[in-house]
């Protein structure tokens, strides 16, 4: 039945405090709807605005990369650690567990393997079938100044609207051709690009000179990918960089899965993303988190 009375009598209406309007704090964010934001907060720490992606995307175009021959044993071990996990749906369907409860940045561009013309892709993904699993964005491959650049930039703007029309945000990827220069020109070309056309936030690489410019230049939070394997300390240098330049965090993948001890690497660049310790501390932190997996793996 109906408590009536209750209605008749609300008392907690607290009359002088003004309900207050909250801004939203994440770089260009501000304009969007609840649902893109929701989803943003769970990619980025609502705390400091920084995030440490887990890649594991490399499969769609260059098959069982090193570390991730297994997905199932090497990677689901590192999912506490990570704040999202960028990963294709079928990688996400076979190898990693409903239960898990980190978000799901989805892979959903491919279409082209190393043996052929990388800047080739097409979307690969419905967005329905992202709705069904519960991705938090999206993730297409732009090649600005590659062989198909319109077509990938096309691909971006479908997915874009797509996305809006479900609240869920996308992460525009950009695709360095072999020809290309990653300097701060090229790459401040490229993301602005992305943004301008509506990515939500912009995964890219890190460049030695000007990458505070190309980050300012960007109207949306940057994540930088780590790209080839490098050591440890380099690795931790790079990232400790980027976010001092103005990237939002790390999309990460071959510089921690490829790592002997992945698990003291991906809290090493915890350390420095979210913990804004220095590369030397960070390493310091590394070097005692491997002697204790170390001990760990012989035991097994
Ligand atoms: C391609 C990609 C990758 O598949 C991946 O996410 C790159 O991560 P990393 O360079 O850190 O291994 O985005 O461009």
């Amino acid at each position: 039945m109906a408590d009536t009375q209750d209605m008749q009598d609300g008392k907690n209406y607290h009359l002088n405090v003004p309900q207050a309007s909250t801004v939203f704090p994440l770089k260009g964010s501000n304009a969007l709807d609840w649902g893109m934001k929701n989803r943003l907060a769970r990619v980025f720490s609502p705390e400091d605005g920084h995030t440490v992606m887990l890649a594991v995307d490399h499969g769609y175009f260059q098959g069982p990369t090193t570390g991730l021959e297994r997905i199932d044993i090497t990677i689901v071990p590192l999912i506490p650690f990570a704040d999202a996990l960028m990963i294709t749906r079928g990688a996400l369907r076979s190898s990693i567990p409903p239960e898990m409860s980190k978000p799901v940045v989805l892979r959903s561009t491919g279409g082209q393997s190393i043996l052929k013309e990388l800047s080739n892709e097409r979307i690969t993904v419905d967005i329905e079938d992202a709705v069904r699993l519960n991705a938090s964005a999206l993730a297409v491959q732009v090649y600005i100044g590659g062989v198909h650049e319109h077509q990938s930039i096309g691909n971006l703007v479908e997915l874009v609207d797509a996305g809006n029309r479900h609240g869920i945000p996308t992460m525009a990827v950009t695709g360095v051709g072999k020809d290309m220069v990653r300097d701060s020109k090229y790459l401040g070309l490229a993301t602005r690009i992305c943004a301008e056309l509506g990515a939500h936030f912009v995964k890219t690489y890190y460049c030695e000179t000007g990458f505070a410019r190309v980050a300012a230049g960007c109207p949306v939070p940057l994540v930088i990918a780590g790209g080839k394997k490098l050591p440890e300390k380099e690795a931790l240098e790079m990232a400790y960089h980027a976010v001092n330049e103005g990237a939002a965090g790390v999309d990460m993948g071959r510089n921690i899965f490829q790592c002997e001890t992945p698990k003291a690497m991906i809290q090493a660049v915890r350390a420095v993303v979210h913990g804004q310790e220095t590369p030397e501390k960070a390493m310091d932190l590394y070097l005692s988190l491997k002697t204790i997996e170390e001990g760990n793996q012989y035991a097994k």
